[in-house]
């Protein structure tokens, strides 16, 4: 979900408004807004649908307000509704809140409340703390506003980001933060509140990011108070400068956020080795892991945690980092790892990949982790987020704000900085010699430029085969090696836009299982670069053409015995096979995306899925 909150002289509806289409891609199924009035009387419209949906039915409140908060939903607690849909009013109609995150102990409140006669509109967990905070006040007649805002948070455990007008307190917006992200933009005479800088950046580089535990009462007259919400003591707030340009953020001339991502690829790869690789002096410089080289050197092994697209980079770095420098490696999912009692010693290093940083299974894996004495090292993309916060040490990826839902430039930057990591631990431990690690890092160097290669020979090539595959119904990707996790998120990617059904299988696999699911209406995308178990590919492929199955190869320039065979060809440029499934991610990243427009379904921001899942 997004949260968006404004006190100043501009026209808190625009910027509302506004602010929540650049925080779209965190959840859309519903939206509101809240404005406080002159006559301090709060103004509620929210509905069901996109923010588009809510500009249709509450434009008359465009030039009347300076302060309000708005929403933008992505459904856990109640189906998408109005009634659903964020703000929500405490009973007496003076308290308005927006939320993001899951109050787990909702039900023992709500019933508490209900017997105290309070009555409820929503199935919201949000809707029961408003009426908490609405509760301590009647309770306890002397406190202010934010104190009862922060009784209240003492008394649900959860995840939180929450911004709480009150109607009686004209021109206060209170805070809280608990698990998931806030950020408080500081300009000139107004402030603003959002889920991530991006509804500010063009208004102020100024921002505090409000710590974990952490509330802010803020108001024209009394700027930013932050205080902890279990004992009250006050906060100096850390001032930082935001390096967000507003040009990040939009589309620039392409038709999709996403599309511009998957184009910007040989631009994010490069911008992720930048400073880091020095193939002419042959290093890998990286602070983040020279300075613990000894702990990496020494680890028992390393468990990478992720979820998603992050995990599928997971993967291959295990491939990356056991063939180079050796060191066992176990790939999870975040989810499961926190929730199976795992072994974990201080002898283990344990890293954790997320673009958003804010991944909340991601985030409860690493804090078991750390509790258990482990070394915890983060790959994020959005700086300061939370898991770099929380990590012992990390690397970031460079790709710039990724704003489609369908990871793509975040992932081949996490690949990219897998191989760095893998290269620079063999080097350092003697796994990998002086000669092979010399001609890797030249390869990986130009690695941009074959990525730009291939999207400039595919992107047309893409479009057409796009064409005859959008009334499937199912995919096949396959894969072996490192490509084995290539084509787990290329059928990710499909399924997750474009709603066809698609696994992906390791290539050998496929006889135990999938193989019976193959006939002539079934399309395979098979991934078979020269470099890395050609041979047994071509059995495989020789295996689905004997059932007739519709074979899309993706294969390197000149390959002949695949080719043959496949249906349609696709040409990646020949690469060592550690960084094929770099390349080899392109063409299947625009197959998707194209089956998807082709489909007229919404590829920025596709049903059910959210950028940021910031709850269980
Ligand atoms: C969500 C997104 C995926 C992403 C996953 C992990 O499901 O829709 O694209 O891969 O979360 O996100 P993270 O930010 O931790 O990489």
């Amino acid at each position: 979900c997004g949260i968006v909150g404004y006190t100043g002289f501009q026209d808190a509806y625009d910027i509302v408004i506004n602010g929540l289409r650049r925080l779209e891609y965190r959840g859309y199924d519903s939206a509101g807004i809240v404005l406080e009035g002159p006559d301090n009387k709060l103004e509620v419209e929210k509905t069901k649908g996109k923010v588009d949906d809510l500009v249709n039915i509450s434009k008359d409140l465009k030039g009347k307000f300076n302060i309000g908060m708005g929403h933008t939903r992505w459904a856990t607690h109640g189906v998408p509704s109005d009634r659903n849909s964020h703000p929500h009013l405490s009973n007496n109609g003076k308290i308005a809140i927006v939320h993001n995150g899951i109050i787990e102990n909702y039900d023992t409140i709500k019933t508490m409340l209900t017997e105290k006669g309070y009555t409820f509109k929503s199935e919201t967990d949000t809707e029961v703390l408003v009426n908490l905070i609405q509760y301590f006040m009647e309770l306890n007649p002397e406190i202010d506003f934010p104190t009862a805002v922060r009784y209240a948070l003492n008394e649900v455990y959860g995840a939180y980001a929450i911004t709480v007008l009150h109607e009686d307190y004209p021109g206060v917006l209170v805070v809280g933060r608990l698990g998931s992200p806030l950020a408080i933009g500081i300009g000139d005479k107004e402030y603003f509140i959002a889920s991530d800088a991006s509804p500010f950046v063009e208004f102020t580089k100024e921002a505090i990011y409000l710590e974990e535990g952490h509330m802010a009462t803020i108001s024209l007259e009394n700027g930013v108070d932050i205080r902890t919400i279990n004992d009250n003591s006050k906060i100096e707030p850390e001032i930082q400068q935001l390096k967000l340009s507003l040009e990040q953020i939009e589309k620039g001339g392409y038709e999709h956020f996403m599309l511009k991502e998957i184009f910007e690829q040989p631009k994010s790869i490069h911008d992720t080795m930048r400073g880091r690789l020095l193939v002419e002096e042959g290093v890998i410089k990286m602070a983040g892991i020279w300075d613990h080289v000894e702990r990496f050197k020494n680890a028992n092994r390393i468990i990478i945690i992720a979820c998603g697209t992050s995990w599928h980079a997971g993967l291959i770095g295990e491939y990356l980092i056991e063939e180079y420098a050796r060191i066992p490696v176990e790939v999870e999912y975040a989810s499961e790892f926190r929730y199976r009692n795992p072994i974990i010693t201080d002898k283990d290093v344990v890293i954790a990949i997320s673009q958003s940083g804010e991944t909340a299974d991601t985030m409860a894996a690493l804090k078991l982790a750390k509790e258990k004495g482990a070394f915890i090292y983060g790959i994020c993309n959005v700086v300061d987020s939370s898991i770099a916060r929380i990590t012992d040490a990390g690397s970031y990826t460079h790709a710039g704000p990724e704003i489609g839902v369908a990871s793509t430039k975040a992932f081949t930057a996490q690949l990219t900085i897998l191989t760095l990591i893998a290269f620079k631990l063999g080097k350092h431990n003697g796994n990998l010699g002086n000669a092979d690690f010399m001609s890797l890092i030249a390869e990986l160097d130009a690695i941009p430029k074959r990525v730009e290669e291939v999207l400039s020979s595919t992107h047309e090539q893409i479009q057409q085969i796009a064409k005859d595959f959008v009334s499937t119904s199912n995919f096949l990707y396959l894969g072996r090696g490192y490509n084995y996790p290539a084509a787990l998120e290329g059928a990710l990617k499909l399924k997750e836009i474009s709603y066809i059904h698609a696994e992906g299988y390791p290539a050998a696999e496929m006889k135990h299982g999938p193989i019976a699911l193959i006939d002539e209406n079934m399309p395979i995308v098979i991934i078979a670069p020269k470099k890395g178990h050609y041979d047994k590919i071509v059995s495989n492929v020789q295996e689905i053409k004997a059932r007739k199955g519709k074979i899309i190869a993706v294969v390197n320039k000149g390959d002949r015995q695949v080719s043959e065979m496949a249906d349609y060809v696709i040409e990646i440029p020949e690469t060592s096979e550690c960084f094929s499934p770099i390349v080899a991610s392109v063409p299947l990243q625009l197959l998707a995306y194209y089956i998807a427009v082709y489909r007229g379904a919404n590829v920025d921001q596709p049903r059910n899925l959210a950028k940021s899942v910031t709850v269980e």
